[in-house]
């Protein structure tokens, strides 16, 4: 009985992130007790935390690469993702390689739990979402090919 009530409280939770944007009025209280970095006072926000670094990103997209990252994102991704600026159980991605750098994206996808503990972006999204994504344990060819394909889905040609 008491696993039963667990589970749907889980589905209320999953639901309520589903739909429309939160009121920022909402969350900002508990947002603005965040400290950048946890005890990390050295630690940058703009790249996160994990290998990646000043990767350069061309103008151009390379399509190959997208369409690997196609792939990833039906696999890996869509189960939470949507395209669109739609929540699902994490946040839409149209324009999320706007709002986020290349090496915060990558760091994200492959050093998720780190960048959880530290990045105050990805925490105001965590108490949106009351879900944790988990590491999705990508390669770094894998994480390449699906921030391309996040790019292709922004428009970039
Ligand atoms: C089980 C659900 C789930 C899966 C699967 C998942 N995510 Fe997430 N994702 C989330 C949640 C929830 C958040 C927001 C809360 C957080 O930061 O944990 C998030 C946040 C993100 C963000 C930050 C978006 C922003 O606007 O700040 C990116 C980028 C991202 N995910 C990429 C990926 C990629 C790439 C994959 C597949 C390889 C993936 N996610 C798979 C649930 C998921």
């Amino acid at each position: 009985m008491k696993k039963l009530l667990i589970i749907t409280a889980f589905g209320i939770f999953a639901y309520a992130c589903g739909g429309e944007e939160k009121p920022a009025a909402e969350n900002s209280a508990e947002n603005t007790s965040t400290k950048p970095g946890g005890d990390d006072p050295a630690y940058d926000a703009k790249r996160g935390a994990g290998k990646f670094k000043d990767v350069q990103v061309s103008p151009q997209l390379n399509a190959a690469l997208a369409d690997k990252g196609t792939k990833v994102y039906d696999v890996k991704c869509a189960s939470c993702h949507k395209v669109t600026t739609e929540r699902l159980v994490g946040p839409g991605w149209a324009g999320v390689t706007q709002r986020r750098t290349a090496d915060w994206i990558l760091n994200f996808i492959t050093n998720t739990e780190e960048m959880l503990a530290k990045d105050p972006e990805a925490q105001a999204q965590l108490e949106i979402c009351l879900v944790r994504m988990p590491n999705q344990n990508l390669t770094d060819d894998e994480a390449l090919s699906v921030y391309e394909f996040m790019r292709k889905n922004d428009g970039v040609k």
